[in-house]
């Protein structure tokens, strides 16, 4: 069941000091979703946004904003982030011990909930998981930076995710996140995802170049 495609910008390479005016510029520019990367320096080796930071930006697009933890633990952040006008909110297994109760509290939130695999994770980590997401974000570079290379052993995974999903015949979104650029964006496409991430391939040029990127990466 797979979708259309759906672009969803990471702001991690956005002008941070003007990052309002930098969301409305990729809403503006055919951004489907607007994805969020919070790290802590401790899951991974960066540290980034908190919750204030999403409610400040929420106001700039109505576009759902695609909240993708790089936190543990993670349980005590989900209401504030929820909070903040999360509608999507991303966990990974290993930043806490019980990932189907982080599933379920996220849910009861009514949000939606994603659980997101790191290079090295394999994607028995699904078990059991699989039908009460809406989304699975397969990691194609390892978390905490933007700019670096597309793992190429990762298409293996999204191929056998996208198995995993038709199999279960439910609309959930398999989105890919890490090294997107023209040329790696139809190979991910092709093995399954139907929702890329792009940080340094959507905000390189500045402004005036955010359409065009966001373009090229649909194969426009
Ligand atoms: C990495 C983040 C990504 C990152 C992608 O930990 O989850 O969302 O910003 O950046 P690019 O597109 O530059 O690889
Ligand atoms: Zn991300």
């Amino acid at each position: 069941m797979q979708q259309s495609i759906r672009i969803a910008p990471s702001i991690l390479s956005a002008d941070f000091a003007k990052l309002g005016e930098e969301v409305r510029a990729i809403d503006e520019a055919g951004a489907d979703w607007i994805h969020i990367d919070v790290m802590d320096g401790h899951f991974v080796p960066n540290l980034t946004i908190g919750p204030a930071v999403v409610k400040a930006l929420r106001s700039h697009s109505g576009k759902p904003f695609d909240v993708h933890l790089m936190i543990s633990p993670v349980d005590s952040f989900l209401d504030a982030f929820a909070e903040a006008g999360a509608d999507t909110i991303t966990v990974h297994p290993e930043a806490g011990a019980h990932t189907h109760r982080t599933i379920q509290h996220i849910k009861s939130l009514g949000k939606r909930a994603g659980v997101s695999l790191n290079p090295a994770t394999p994607e028995s980590a699904l078990d059991y998981l699989l039908e009460d997401l809406d989304l699975v974000l397969v990691m194609s570079v390892n978390p905490g930076f933007g700019g670096q290379s597309f793992i190429d052993s990762q298409l293996r995974k999204i191929e056998a995710v996208r198995k995993r999903i038709d199999a279960l015949g439910k609309p959930i979104d398999l989105e890919v996140d890490g090294g997107i650029d023209p040329a790696t964006a139809p190979r991910a496409i092709a093995a399954g995802a139907d929702a890329l991430v792009a940080g340094t391939a959507t905000f390189r040029g500045g402004p005036d170049a955010y359409a065009a990127n966001i373009a090229a990466l649909r194969g426009e």
